[in-house]
This record gives structure tokens, sequence and C-alpha cells, in this order.
């Protein structure tokens, strides 16, 4: 049976098991996560980061959370790119979940519930995110949620070497 999908704020301690299954599933998610420098995959590399992002949080600029399963660390999601001013209110989900816990439903989970958050915590009306065109698995968890497809952002991430499109989705939160 799957075991459930908690998501919290990220702490510090969440470097190291973060750093882990990144150096891990460094090939794994090479076509479909940006190029991160050597220390992204040490703990003290994603202390520094995990740091910077709880200021960003207390900005009120990104909402960093991790996703637990049986209350280990097995992935990020993220709301980024927030835009609090009344007539925006939106903000940018992202996610990743290790391979070792992959197709299991957790991402679909974890958005569903960072989506209460972006409505009840923060007061958004709008959320976006961006997938690669070939992106099947990040494309299904989106739509389980509720987010359809509203075009292409053309040659506007770096992956693996090459500048791909991006397909961007929506959901207007209330709904
Ligand atoms: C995309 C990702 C977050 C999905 O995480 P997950 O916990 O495995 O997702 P879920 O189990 O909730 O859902 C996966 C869905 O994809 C489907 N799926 C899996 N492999 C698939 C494939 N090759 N083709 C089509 N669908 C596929 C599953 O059946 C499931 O669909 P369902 O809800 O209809 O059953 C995870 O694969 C990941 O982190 N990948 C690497 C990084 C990444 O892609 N990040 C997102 C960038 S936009």
């Amino acid at each position: 049976m799957r075991s459930s999908t908690r998501i919290r704020l990220i702490e510090p301690t969440d470097a190291a098991p973060i750093a882990a299954h990144r150096a891990r599933d460094f090939e794994a998610f090479r076509p479909w996560e940006p190029a991160q420098p050597a220390d992204f995959f040490t703990p003290e590399g994603q202390a520094e980061r995990i740091d910077s992002l709880l200021d960003g949080y207390r900005a009120g600029a990104v909402w960093p959370g991790v996703v637990l399963a049986d209350d280990q660390v097995i992935g990020q999601v993220t709301v980024g790119g927030i835009l609090p001013q009344p007539h925006l209110r939106r903000g940018s989900v992202g996610y990743w979940i290790a391979s070792v816990a992959q197709n299991q439903g957790h991402a679909g989970h974890a958005v569903g519930l960072v989506l209460r958050v972006m409505t009840d915590e923060l007061g958004l009306h709008r959320a976006e995110a961006s997938t690669h065109l070939e992106n099947l698995p990040s494309q299904r968890v989106l739509r389980r949620n509720g987010f359809s497809p509203y075009g292409v952002a053309h040659s506007s991430i770096l992956l693996d070497g090459s500048w791909r499109d991006g397909l961007l989705w929506e959901r207007v939160l209330g709904d």
C-alpha cells in the first residue's frame, strides 16, 4: 500500500537527505532538471541553498516545501515567483520526487496539498507551472490537479545542454 504523502516547509536538517537523493538521481534527472554546480549535491551546498530559500520565504517570494513519505524526505515542492499584489496573487509550482519513491502518487498528492497552501495560507488566486514537452509523468501530475496547458514558451530553459521549449500550465484556484 502507498505510504501517505505530507508536505511541510523546508528545514536546515533537510540538507543531507536532499543532497543524497539528488546525487543518486543525477543521471535520471538530467533530461528534466537544470544543470547545477557541484556543491548542489553536497549537504553543505544544500544547507546554503535552504538558507536562501528560507530568506525568500520570509520575504514572501517563495514557499519552499519538502515532500515526506513515512516521515522521510523524498522530494521537494516549491511555490516560486510569488506575486502577492491584490491584482495578481499568483505563484509557480515546481517539484521533484526521488526515483526510489516515484510512481506511487506522491507528486500528485504533494501538488494537491501545496495548492491548498497557496489558497488558504498564501491567499493566491492563480497557480502556474511549466513542464518539458516530453515529461509525461509531470504533465499527468498537473492534469490530475486540475491544471490545463495554455501555451508554449519557446527555447525557454537550458536542459541537458539544449534550449528546450516549456509547456505552460495554469489553474485558477478556488475552481
Ligand atoms: C515528474 C515527477 C515529479 C512525478 O513524480 P511521481 O511521484 O512519480 O508522480 P505520481 O506518481 O504522482 O504520478 C505520475 C503519473 O505519471 C504516469 N507515468 C509514469 N511514467 C509515465 C510515462 N513514461 N508516460 C506516461 N505517464 C507516465 C503515472 O502513471 C502517473 O499517472 P496517473 O496519475 O495517471 O497514475 C517525478 O517523476 C520526478 O521528479 N521526475 C524528475 C524531475 C522532474 O521531472 N521534475 C518536474 C519538472 S516539471
